[in-house]
């Protein structure tokens, strides 16, 4: 099993849309996926068509239970209509979610570890943790948990300076934990056509050059198909998607691969 946790502390750079796409990808393969909802907002949770949960990650939090979150966990809502061999798992977000932060924060013993207590004993090839957009206890809890991070950033002003704190708090959850948090890969999404974004994808790379994976490009089928609830390979007769399709499956390759090459 590998659990890997998608964090940028500044929202909309498409952490969720990379989420969605190495889920819907990796599950196509036939891998047994599983997107742990970790954003109050549940961008994830809609994205894979799942509607008012009964249980959520919040339930699996405040168990503080070794393997509680499995009784959260349900199908996506894709449905076989879109051509999967199977659908990934997800461990849905609610809006509650927000009030645990603080009350997580307010425990004596430390609740770093929540997430991490709540997903042992699991069994799936591949976690994909979808952090809300802030460096509060949730993200925290989600790199706790994770084998590696993944950084989401987009091509624009000050990109090199965000990636670069996340970086920092990657580091310092490995040092909390005793256990050293691998980055799995900085991924620029979004990346458009203009000079601008050539520009700051170009700062990210100089910046760092042994992190820096395939990029993901700005795609309308890539924001119509988290829109709409779907796969991106659901939307295959629309301009892009299949691009879009080849980008994640692309990316999905350099991360699995064996060993950390270069790392
Ligand atoms: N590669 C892309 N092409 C087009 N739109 C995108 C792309 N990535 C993200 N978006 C859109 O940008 C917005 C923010 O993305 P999202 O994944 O929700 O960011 P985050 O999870 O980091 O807050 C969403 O509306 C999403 O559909
Ligand atoms: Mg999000």
């Amino acid at each position: 099993m590998e659990i890997l946790a998608v964090a940028n502390q500044k929202g909309g750079v498409g952490k969720t849309t990379v989420v969605l796409g190495l889920a819907a990808r990796a599950s196509a393969r036939g891998e047994r996926v599983l997107v742990v909802d970790l954003d109050p907002q549940a961008n994830a949770t809609s994205g894979l068509a799942v509607w008012d949960p009964a249980l959520t990650v919040d339930h699996a939090l405040a168990a503080d239970r070794p393997g509680a979150i499995a009784s959260v966990i349900g199908p996506a809502g894709w449905g076989p209509a879109v051509g999967l061999g199977a659908v990934p798992s997800v461990a849905p977000a609610s809006p509650s979610l927000a009030g645990r932060e603080p009350q997580l924060a307010n425990d004596p013993v430390g609740a770093q570890d929540r997430l991490a207590i709540a997903l042992d004993g699991l069994d799936f090839d591949l976690v994909l943790i979808d952090c809300p957009p802030s460096l509060g206890l949730l993200t925290v809890n989600g790199l706790f948990a994770a084998h590696r991070a993944l950084v989401v950033t987009e091509p624009g002003a000050w990109a090199v300076d965000g990636v670069d704190q996340m970086l920092q708090t990657i580091a310092r959850v490995g040092q909390r934990r005793g256990r050293p948090l691998p980055v799995a890969g900085i991924v620029v999404n979004r990346l458009g056509r203009t000079r601008d974004n050539k520009y700051w994808y170009e700062q990210v790379r100089e910046a760092y050059p042994l992190l820096v994976r395939s990029p993901i490009q700005l795609r309308a089928a890539v924001a119509e198909a988290s829109a709409q609830s779907m796969p991106i390979h659901a939307l295959a007769g629309r301009a892009g998607a299949v691009e879009a399709m080849e980008q994640f499956d692309l990316l999905l390759d350099e991360l699995l691969e064996p060993a950390d090459a270069g790392l």
